[in-house]
């Protein structure tokens, strides 16, 4: 059993998305959460400069004890998560888009699945697609310019509405009965998401099954915290506090730290 934080991070405020599923599983637990959102998006950015980035964001974690690091970021485990596990002696959760389930139950043989360009060129997932999506129609689109508008605060804009319009288009025209979040801002989308699809399209993220991960590693490694009954939770970004502070309850303080 240990005390020591979860912890968790990303390239910015998505992978709160992440923390909010792992706090409602393991409430007791002490978390610390890292929001590069400095360097948001990873999305187009080069693989060896996500590499480095997760190097920087997990050692600033294991230095503060972490006993576990959650990858809260699909661009950065798909690019970066096997040079983590090669590195690091601790365990590391990653987020990938769930393909696997949506392909398994659609009906109408079509899903669209909607990622960072990072995580769509990815090697991890077009392996992740060939092995579970060959047979079906897979309508991948690029999240252009949706990253940046939730970094700076502007979820719920206009401009937001008429981007999504543009990438579910095709998707619609498909006929998708599943639609994959595959980057953890998007969940802070789905209410959005829900008015522009027709209503049998379901909306599918891993961030449940992150959560459930979690748990296992942390109950088969004997790390589960048995004796904490007030938490610590905290939040940490390199960008503006505010936006990241908009998405937490009040009685969670997200700080500034220039790392
Ligand atoms: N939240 C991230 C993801 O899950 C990354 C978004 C980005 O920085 O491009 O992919």
């Amino acid at each position: 059993m240990s005390t020591q934080p979860i912890g968790i991070f990303d390239s910015g405020v998505g992978g709160t998305s992440i923390w909010k599923e792992i706090h409602r599983l393991l409430p007791n637990e002490n978390t610390i959460y890292l929001a590069d959102s400095a360097n948001a998006p990873y999305g187009l950015k080069g693989k060896e400069t996500i590499i480095n980035l997760s190097i920087k964001n997990t050692e600033y974690l294991i230095d503060k004890g972490c006993k576990i690091i959650v990858v809260a970021c699909n661009t950065a485990t798909t690019n970066a998560i096997h040079v983590l596990r090669e590195t690091y002696d601790i365990s590391f959760i990653g987020i990938e888009p769930a393909i696997k389930p949506a392909a398994l139950n659609t009906q109408t043989k079509a899903i669209g699945i909607l990622a960072t360009k990072g995580t769509l060129t990815s090697d991890l997932f077009h392996k992740t697609t060939n092995l579970f999506a060959s047979n079906i129609k897979v309508i991948e689109r690029i999240g252009e310019g949706i990253v940046e508008l939730i970094e700076s605060g502007q979820l719920d804009s206009e401009d937001m509405k008429v981007l999504l319009k543009i990438y579910l288009k095709p998707m619609i025209a498909a006929n998708i009965d599943y639609l994959v979040l595959g980057c953890t801002h998007y969940p802070y989308l789905i209410p959005i998401l829900v008015d522009l699809l027709p209503k049998h399209v379901k909306i599918i993220d891993s961030g449940e099954a992150v959560a459930r991960q979690t748990k296992a590693i942390l109950e088969k490694n004997n790390l589960l915290d048995i004796q904490t009954t007030h938490p610590i939770n905290q939040f940490f970004t390199n960008g503006n506090p505010k936006v990241m502070q908009s998405l937490l309850d009040s009685k969670f303080k997200v700080e500034y730290l220039d790392f």
